[in-house]
C-alpha cells in the first residue's frame, strides 16, 4: 500500500514527514518505518540539531546527533526540515550562564548559525530559524535572547540565516499555540509584516500543532490561522503535529483523536500555501507527551506494538481524497 508520503505527494503536498529522535535509532522496527521514503518523505531531527548538542562548548561543533538522522534520510531520499537555530530551550550551560553583552551575544549567534548552516549546506528544505519567541498573550518571550539583545535578535537571526544557508532554503518562524487566530498568531503576523516592510528575510511559518483530543482547534481555526500568513505571501506547514489523549484511552477517545488528525491534515491539504505536515514522532513510546503532561499520552499514529491506529487510516483517507 502507498505510504503517507506517497499519498501526500498525490494530494499536492510536498511532503508528509515525521520527527525522529536519536534515542530509538537502535530499534530496527522503528527505523524501518522512520527511514522509509514511501511512508515519510520528510524528517525532522527531534533533538539532534539543537544548540546543546551542536555547540556543546563555545566554538566547538559536534554534528554527530544531527548526522544520525540526516545521513540515513539522505540515503533514503527523504527531505529534511532542520530544527532549530534559535530557541530558549536546550541551550548549553556555557551560553546560559555566560556574561554577554548585546554585541558579544550577537557574535555568538551568528557564529553558531554560520557553522551549522554551512555544515548542513543544501541538506535542508527549511530551517526553523527562530522557535517559540512569543508568549500566548502576544508579547515576546522573556529569555536570554530578548533580555540581552532585545527583540531585534529575531531579525538578526533571520538575516544571519539568509546569509549563511544555501540559496533557496526556506526560513521559518515556528511556534505552538498559533493554530487559531489569537493574540499570539496575530503578533506573529505583525512581526512578519514589519519584516517585509524592512526587507528582513522570512519565507514560512510553522504551526507546531501539538493538540489534545477534545480540545483541539477546528479545521476552520487552522485554515484561518494559516491565512494570517499565506495572505501576506508566506508558506505554512504543520511542523510538529500530535494529538494527545487524556488517559486511560478508550475507543471514543481514539476515534476523536483520529478526527483531529484528519481535520488538521485536511486544513493543510486545502490551504494553497501549506507545503506539508510533519508528525512529532510516529511511535507512542518515544513521544515527548507523557513526560511533559503526566496523565496524557498515546499521541502518535502508531501504538507501542507498531500497529497503525485509526488516526493513521483517517490521515491516509484525507490524503487519498486530496
Ligand atoms: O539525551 C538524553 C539521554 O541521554 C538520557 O538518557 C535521557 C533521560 O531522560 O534524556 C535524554 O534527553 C532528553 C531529550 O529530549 C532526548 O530524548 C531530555 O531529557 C528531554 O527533555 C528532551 O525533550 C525534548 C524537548 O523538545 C525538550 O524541550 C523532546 O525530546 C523533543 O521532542 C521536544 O521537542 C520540542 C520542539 O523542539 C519544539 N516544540 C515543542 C517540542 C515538544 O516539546
Amino acid at each position: 500500500a502507498p505510504g503517507l508520503g506517497d499519498l501526500a505527494k498525490r494530494a499536492g503536498l510536498k511532503y508528509f514527514g515525521t520527527a525522529i529522535d536519536n534515542v530509538v535509532l537502535d530499534n530496527d522496527d522503528y527505523t524501518d518505518i522512520a527511514f522509509n521514503e514511501s511512508e515519510f518523505n520528510q524528517v525532522t531531527p527531534s533533538n539532534g540539531q539543537k544548540w546543546v548538542h551542536i555547540e556543546p562548548k563555545k566554538g566547538v561543533f559536534n554534528y554527530t546527533l544531527g548526522d544520525e538522522i540526516v545521513d540515513p534520510s539522505k540515503d533514503e531520499g527523504q527531505m529534511r526540515r532542520c530544527h532549530n537555530f534559535v530557541w530558549h530551550n536546550q541551550l548549553p550551560d556555557w551560553l546560559t550562564t555566560g556574561n554577554w553583552t548585546k554585541t558579544t551575544l550577537l557574535q555568538v549567534l551568528e557564529n553558531h548559525i554560520k557553522h551549522e548552516a554551512d555544515y548542513y549546506w543544501g541538506d535542508c528544505y527549511a530551517w526553523d530559524v527562530v522557535n517559540e519567541a512569543f508568549e500566548d498573550n502576544g508579547t515576546y518571550r522573556s529569555d536570554i535572547w530578548l533580555n540581552t539583545i532585545g527583540p531585534s535578535y529575531i531579525e538578526h537571526a533571520f538575516r544571519f540565516a539568509r546569509k549563511h544557508t544555501s540559496p533557496g532554503t526556506k526560513l521559518y518562524y515556528n511556534d505552538y499555540g498559533i493554530e487559531r487566530v489569537n493574540a499570539k498568531s496575530v503578533a506573529v503576523q505583525a512581526m512578519i509584516k514589519d519584516f517585509q516592510a524592512r526587507g528582513v528575510p522570512i519565507d514560512g511559518v510553522g504551526l507546531q500543532s501539538h493538540f489534545t483530543a477534545g480540545r483541539a482547534p477546528l479545521y476552520s481555526d487552522i485554515r484561518a490561522a494559516q491565512q494570517l500568513y499565506t495572505s501576506i505571501g508566506l508558506e505554512t506547514a504543520l511542523t510538529e503535529l500530535d494529538v494527545r489523549i487524556d488517559l486511560p484511552d478508550n475507543a471514543n477517545k481514539t476515534a476523536a483523536q483520529a478526527r483531529v488528525y484528519a481535520d488538521s491534515v485536511r486544513a493543510c491539504v486545502d490551504e494553497e500555501g501549506c507545503v506539508g505536515v510533519t508528525v512529532w514522532d510516529f511511535w507512542d513510546p518515544v513521544s515527548w507527551v507523557p513526560e511533559s503532561f503526566p496523565g496524557q499520552g498515546n499521541a502518535c499514529l502508531w501504538d507501542e506494538n507498531f500497529v497503525r491506529k485509526p488516526a493513521y487510516y483517517a490521515v491516509a483517507d484525507v490524503l487519498k481524497r486530496g
